[in-house]
């Protein structure tokens, strides 16, 4: 059984389907208990327990719905909480799979007036959350200043490749004490310097080596980016954060930008590989539940779903995105002209914030499962709610469209509910 509106479900046995279909709006747990009776020859009072027990699992699942009328995605969804920074388009590294293009031919950096200017207006709006990227952030000379900065504001989590971080380094990120996302792209030198280059494994694990004997092990989160050349790595990946005492894992799915567009079948994983990661992380090692927790970045996934009923997977109108120019973006994956609200050096955030096209545009994109009609008669639309809206732009060019893992994911959401429900029943018998 699949909520009408939320993603819940429940998976009921033969009689649990019978109890279903004898609710009816005009029978009572008396009246379902008398018809069973009648049906499997036994006193009403025999099945009665039975009959409360999986009535109460329906409650719990949240699948007895009261009557309301459905809810709508607010039309205040705009409200930024975070920002996501460029500081830099500059690089050490060339990944071969790499967003941000050529930094080499990077531009000036932003102005460090501009990016102090913004932590205190995001601050001032009751803003949470600033994630500075590039490019490779700890190539800039003042970053100390921006993230000691940052950190007396908002949380701050800084994503780096790690080949930077000297034991200097790590003292100073120690004094602030932000969340540091360390890129590792294999869990050995092979596999990781195959796409970061030559030597760069050791540096990296020089790098988490000293931010942990800095104190900032806890805070550490490991960042794969899955394609061809890793995918298959991923459990040894998790094994590595294990061994390396780091807390948290995240793996993100490829996205076609910058150098990852020229070449997508160089890089993209196949689907068969995408299940057997899948498999692997939710189903396997039960995502969550171990000594590491585990992200998925492909957006929709069952184990991950929005809790409150109006959540959506999808953060656009809740962050954007300020490139290295300066330029206000609606989403990291969405950083083309056609969709850039404005420019930090002439605009408070407040405008931004405000601005007729971030609140279109991500009304647009929060009511595409509602539109694309392949979503609308989809039985998981509540759980995926039609994916990120970026995917099928990045793939087709067009938000109103599913993306390549739609199918996909619809087999999966399929195969875990049926796994989950028959580990639990394995479970039940087993006590
Ligand atoms: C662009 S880097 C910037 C920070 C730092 N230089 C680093 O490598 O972590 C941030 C993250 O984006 C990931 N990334 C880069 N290009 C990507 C792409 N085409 N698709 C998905 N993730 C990508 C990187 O692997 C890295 O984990
Ligand atoms: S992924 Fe990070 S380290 Fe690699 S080239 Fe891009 S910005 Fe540099
Ligand atoms: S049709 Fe595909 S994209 Fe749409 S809700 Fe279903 S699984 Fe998601």
């Amino acid at each position: 059984m699949l909520h009408p509106e939320q993603p819940r479900w429940l998976v009921a046995n033969r009689l649990g389907k019978e109890v279903i279909d004898l609710c009816d709006g005009m029978r009572d747990i008396s009246a379902i208990c008398r018809v069973l009776s009648r049906r499997y020859g036994k006193k009403p009072g025999e099945i009665a327990p039975d009959v409360k027990a999986f009535l109460e699992s329906l409650h719990e699942a949240g699948l007895m719905v009261e009557d309301r009328p459905p809810s709508q995605a607010s039309p205040d969804r705009v409200s930024i909480r975070g920002v996501f920074l460029h500081l830099t388009d500059r690089c050490n590294l060339r990944c071969i799979h790499c967003y941000v293009g050529e930094g080499t031919k990077a531009g000036p950096d932003p102005p460090a007036d501009k990016i102090h200017g913004l932590i205190d207006e995001l601050a001032d709006m009751g803003g949470r959350s600033i994630t500075m990227s590039g490019g490779e952030p700890l190539l800039r000379r003042d970053w100390p200043d921006i993230v000691r900065h940052a950190g007396e504001r908002l949380t701050v989590t800084l994503n780096t490749n790690g080949t930077l971080v000297t034991g200097s380094v790590a003292g100073q990120l120690a004094e602030v004490g932000p969340h540091i996302q360390v890129s590792l792209d294999g869990p050995d030198p092979e596999t990781h310097d195959g796409i970061r280059g030559k030597g760069t494994f050791a540096s990296a694990l020089r790098g988490i080596r000293a931010l942990t004997d800095a104190g900032l092990g806890e805070n550490l989160i490991l960042s794969m980016t899955l394609m061809k050349q890793n995918i298959s790595k991923a459990p040894e990946m998790i094994d590595l954060a294990v061994s390396l005492g780091i807390p948290k894992i995240r793996f993100l799915p490829l996205h076609r930008q910058g150098r990852a567009r020229s070449s997508p079948a160089a890089l993209d994983a196949s689907l068969d590989d995408y299940f057997r990661w899948f498999r692997h992380v939710y189903l396997e090692r039960k995502a969550g539940s171990g000594p590491v927790e585990v992200y998925g970045g492909l957006i929709g996934f069952l184990l991950q779903a929005p809790v409150e009923f109006d959540e959506h997977w999808c953060s656009i109108g809740r962050t954007i995105v300020v490139d290295s120019a300066g330029y206000v973006h609606p989403c990291a994956l969405l950083m083309d002209p056609r969709f850039t609200i404005g420019n930090i050096g002439n605009m408070r955030l407040e405008q931004i914030e405000s601005s007729p096209k971030l609140r279109g545009l991500t009304l647009a994109c929060l009511a595409r499962s509602g539109i694309i009609a392949k979503c609308r008669t989809c039985i998981w639309r509540n759980f995926c709610r039609a994916s990120c809206p970026a995917f099928p732009f990045l793939e087709k060019g067009t938000f109103r469209a599913t993306d390549d893992f739609c199918d996909f994911r619809q087999q999966l959401y399929e195969d875990a509910v049926f796994t989950i429900a028959r580990r639990r029943v394995q479970n039940e018998e087993s006590q």
